[in-house]
């Protein structure tokens, strides 16, 4: 008896069995067929054509997308994508492209027959608001209730936005960046979107939401926040417990809200997961307790700029405290080193990279502080400061350096420190007072150097053949004291794109600078050159501006010398005796 019990459920057992897996198969089975005749799903494809009747298509976007019979599946139409098993549209990206071809016209509620659809990317497109029945957003989205990507950047809505979004479970990715003029009364649906992982509302007005703090601690998976230029609000947070806050936020981009240091004490709840903190453009100011800050010692990337750290919160120490920091902005901060600090960094994991100090109060004696780095820096950026004296013997060990800036300070000396700087690409160390000649870079630095600005100091003696920077593109030496005449012969092989030379004492005629073909603008005003200006001038055959006011050039400028010049469009040749 027993047994012939068993013997019967095992039977039932494997009927059931076998029954699931039929129902499992049935559907493949079906839409299997209805995909070799039609590819996709009928129903969706007319959904489609709908929505392609209501919108305007300047641009012939959806060329592909139509009703004739070589166009019949629809999986294969420009920006959409289906599951191929099942053959629902699963995708529809029909995001602005780089070009600038957009969509634009009705949104039609057809799209609510894709109820299969898991990622939407209409960003940068323009729709008539009048299809939105009042919502700033297509209303009909917050019904489509399988998405998990949705990005409605940038789509110049109006409207205020409440709850419109709060059936949308099981997104992960919410972009609604760049909406000027949509108002978030509330962030309140944002606590029904428990799966978000990616969540961007920059250039959006929050300021009313004042529960924005509370909720996004609450979101389990968030990674990357972006709440830049919100006008979040101002009212004094609440201490936020850290038992129930996400504990997985990487990424947070709270920049341009004028927000106030206090604000940010809740931070320290993401002390192990933050590795990128833009708090750029608040109120952050040094007198106020920074704690939080170095609790973050997952830290890589650290943007402080446009805030105000003048009563120093020990910045200096930083990388002691933030041992894996890579990247730290601190423009415009109003930084100043007062008395003899130590800076040394004994402690510090000395894996800066790039260092942002300009517009500040910083004198030479920062240099001591970056040589801790001098084999991990690779930009550096101290132009408008007070660096006073010579140039410090430490660039000789920045072997990684790729950028530097040291423009607008009060440096002197000559380029010689640099001559061996062989990864150095770009060069900016204008507005100084430098002497010496540009002779002096030549060395390995020869073949890196592609930009290289030394506007306004005191370089002297003649202009050596530049085409020996094999990779420059870009030569500003403008208002220095270079005199001497153009070099007679300039190689060949040349990048240069751009050369500035106003106001020099420069000699010679110009015939011998037309050997670079490749210059796009060549301004050599207020200088000494004479003599006629040569047919050869034609060679410059990608010139646009050419700059030689201010000489004493003779002779005539004839359609010969411009036969060639089919690109020009700026010709400044005042004040010659042409
Ligand atoms: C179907 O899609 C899945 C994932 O999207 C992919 O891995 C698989 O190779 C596809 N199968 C076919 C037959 O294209
Ligand atoms: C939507 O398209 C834009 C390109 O304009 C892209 O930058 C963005 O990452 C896309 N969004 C998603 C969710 O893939
Ligand atoms: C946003 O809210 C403010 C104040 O409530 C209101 O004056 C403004 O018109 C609203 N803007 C939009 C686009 O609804
Ligand atoms: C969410 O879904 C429920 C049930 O389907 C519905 O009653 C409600 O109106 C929806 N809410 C929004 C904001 O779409
Ligand atoms: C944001 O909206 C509020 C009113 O809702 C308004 O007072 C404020 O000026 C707006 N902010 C910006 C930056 O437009
Ligand atoms: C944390 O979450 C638990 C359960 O979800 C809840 O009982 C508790 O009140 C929460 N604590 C705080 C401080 O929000
Ligand atoms: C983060 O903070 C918590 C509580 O303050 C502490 O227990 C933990 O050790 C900290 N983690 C790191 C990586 O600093
Ligand atoms: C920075 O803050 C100090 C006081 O902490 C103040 O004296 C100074 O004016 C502020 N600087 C700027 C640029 O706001
Ligand atoms: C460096 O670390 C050691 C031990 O970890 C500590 O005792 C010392 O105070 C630290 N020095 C600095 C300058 O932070
Ligand atoms: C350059 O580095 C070497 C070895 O690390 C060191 O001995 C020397 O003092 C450094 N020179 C300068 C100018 O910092
Ligand atoms: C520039 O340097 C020279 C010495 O090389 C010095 O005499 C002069 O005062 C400096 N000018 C400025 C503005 O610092
Ligand atoms: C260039 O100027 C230097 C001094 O600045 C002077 O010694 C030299 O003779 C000048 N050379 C020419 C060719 O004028």
């Amino acid at each position: 008896m027993q047994l012939i019990k068993h013997e019967k459920s095992f039977h039932l057992l494997y009927v059931l069995i076998v029954l699931v897996l039929l129902m499992k198969l049935a559907p493949r089975f079906i839409s299997g067929v209805k995909g070799a005749t039609f590819g996709c799903i009928e129903r969706e494809r007319q959904a489609l054509l709908k929505f392609k009747e209501d919108l305007i298509d300047d641009f012939g976007i959806l060329s592909t997308w139509g009703s004739e019979e070589e166009k019949r599946d629809c999986c294969k139409w420009r920006g959409v994508g289906c599951n191929n098993r099942t053959g629902h549209v699963t995708h529809l990206d029909l995001h602005r492209e780089n070009g600038g071809k957009y969509l634009t016209g009705k949104i039609s509620n057809s799209l609510l027959e894709l109820q299969h659809l898991s990622y939407l990317n209409l960003s940068g497109s323009e729709f008539e608001l009048s299809s939105f029945e009042g919502s700033p957003f297509p209303y009909f989205i917050g019904s489509l209730k399988n998405l998990k990507y949705l990005d409605l950047s940038f789509i110049g809505v109006v409207g205020t936005l409440s709850n419109q979004f709060w059936n949308l479970s099981r997104l992960q990715y919410l972009d609604l960046s760049g909406n000027y003029y949509v108002n978030f009364t509330s962030l309140e649906f944002l606590s029904n979107l428990f799966s978000l992982e990616y969540l961007d509302l920059s250039g959006n007005n929050v300021s009313q939401a004042i529960d924005w703090m509370q909720i996004v601690n609450k979101l389990p998976f968030l990674k990357i926040l972006r709440l830049s230029g919100c006008d979040l609000s101002k009212s004094s947070p609440p201490s936020l417990s850290s038992t129930n806050s996400s504990k997985s936020l990487a990424v947070i981009d709270l920049s341009q809200n004028y927000l106030a240091s206090s604000t940010f004490n809740w931070l320290s709840n993401f002390n192990s997961s933050l590795v990128d903190l833009d708090l750029t453009s608040n109120w952050i100011i040094s007198s106020e307790n920074l704690d939080w800050l170095s609790h973050l010692s997952s830290l890589e990337h650290l943007y402080l700029s446009n805030n105000n750290l003048s009563q120093t919160i020990d910045w200096l120490q930083m990388p002691n405290r933030l041992p894996r920091l890579h990247e730290l902005l601190l423009s415009s901060c109003s930084l100043s080193i007062i008395g003899s600090p130590s800076l040394s960094l004994v402690n510090s994991s000395k894996s800066l990279a790039l260092v942002d100090f300009s517009l500040n109060d910083l004198s030479s004696s920062i240099f001591y502080w970056l040589a801790n780095f001098g084999n991990s820096l690779v930009d550096l950026d101290l132009s408008h400061n007070h660096l006073q004296g010579s140039i410090p013997d430490a660039f000789t060990n920045m072997t990684s350096l790729r950028i530097l800036d040291l423009s607008s300070n009060q440096l002197q000396g000559d380029l010689s420190s640099f001559g061996q700087m062989c990864s150095l690409n770009k060069m900016y160390i204008s507005e100084n007072n430098l002497s010496g000649e540009l002779s002096q870079l030549f060395g390995c630095v020869e073949s890196s150097l592609e930009i290289l600005h030394l506007h306004g100091n005191q370089l002297q003696g003649s202009l050596p053949d530049i085409t020996r920077f094999t990779s420059m593109r870009e030569l500003d030496l403008s208002r220095n004291q270079l005199n001497g005449s153009l070099p007679k012969r300039f190689s060949q092989r040349s990048e240069l794109v751009f050369l500035y030379l106003d106001d020099n004492q420069l000699t010679g005629s110009l015939t011998d600078v037309t050997m670079v073909s490749s210059l796009i603008e060549l301004r050599i005003r207020n200088n000494r050159l004479d003599g006629n200006v040569s047919e050869s001038i034609g060679s410059l055959s990608q010139l646009e501006e050419l700059h030689v006011g201010g000489n004493s050039l003779r002779g005539v400028m004839s359609e010969a010398h411009f036969s060639n010049l089919s690109k020009l469009t700026v010709l400044d040749s005042t004040d010659n005796s042409l």
